[in-house]
């Protein structure tokens, strides 16, 4: 659905951000953009939303490559959009519900139809307490929710979520990884992350970007065994990778799986 061909992306002050960038978005139904800090992950899907303008190289969503006029954006970010890293980068009105229904009034919907997909999208974020408060009050842990309700409010067919665990406490981010895989039933996800437990556990397909370069792909099973892969990308393994080559249990996808077969 989303490829990306030879990409390079250059920031103004002339760090070469990615080089040489392939990626084909269809290997996987969610996919993880694993990497360090620094090493493009943010970068690369500005670029996937087309905020940023590859340097050199394409992006394609169904088959057309992006174009960068304002008409053709709006259209693209009904189907593909994303979840940024800082939820202060994503609300923009003063109270909860109208930055939530900032889109959808965008789009023409009737009040009572926003006012339904609304609920819908808070009660999903565990955030419905939250719809008549002040934004800017929120604490960032409910920032983070209702930028993540901003964008299940929409009809998406692609959600793209940058660090959507960072800063958060267990119990949300178990929450957010159970959000994200029921939402993988029905869209497609590129999630970026330093969490190895999370992209271990809900991704299908991995990318390892290294320094702007991408230095691995493949399943969580085949990136997460590979030892120098990770060192070279100074990434740690999964906790269910390392029960499973310390101590010799069978590798297990989550705790689940793992606590049923001790029982
Ligand atoms: N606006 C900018 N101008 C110049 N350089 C930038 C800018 N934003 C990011 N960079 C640089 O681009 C590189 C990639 O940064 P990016 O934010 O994409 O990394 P990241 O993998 O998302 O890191 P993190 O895990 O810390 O979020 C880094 O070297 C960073 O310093
Ligand atoms: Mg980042």
């Amino acid at each position: 659905m989303i490829t990306i061909e030879s990409l390079e992306f250059k920031y103004e002050d002339g760090t070469k951000a990615l080089k040489d960038i392939n990626m084909d978005l269809s290997k996987g139904n969610t996919i993880g953009v694993i990497g360090a800090n620094g090493s493009g992950k943010s970068t690369l899907l500005l670029n996937i939303i087309g905020i940023l303008k590859p340097s050199k190289g394409r992006i394609k969503y169904k088959d057309l490559p992006l174009e960068y006029s304002k008409k053709f954006l709006r259209e693209y970010r009904k189907k593909v959009n994303i979840v940024f890293q800082d939820p202060d980068k994503q609300l923009f009105y003063s109270n909860v519900y109208d930055d939530l229904a900032f889109s959808l009034r965008n789009l023409n919907y009737n009040e009572e139809q926003i006012a339904i997909k609304i609920e819908k999208a808070l009660k999903i974020v565990d955030g419905y307490e939250l719809m008549d408060r002040p934004t800017h009050f929120l604490s960032y842990g409910q920032k983070k929710r209702i930028a993540i309700a901003g964008v299940l409010v929409m009809d998406l067919d692609v959600i793209l979520f940058d660090e959507p665990t960072s800063g958060l406490d267990p119990y949300m981010t178990k929450e957010i990884k159970n959000i994200i895989k029921k939402l993988s039933m029905e869209k497609k996800i590129v999630i970026s992350s330093h969490d190895m437990d999370l992209i271990y556990e809900i991704c299908d397909y991995v990318y390892v970007l290294g320094k702007g370069e991408i230095l691995g792909e493949g399943s969580p099973r085949e990136i997460f065994l590979e030892k120098d892969l990770l060192e070279k990308a100074y990434l740690e393994k999964p906790w269910l990778v390392k029960v499973h080559q310390e101590l010799g249990l069978p590798l297990c996808k989550d705790e689940n799986q793992l606590f049923k077969l001790y029982r």
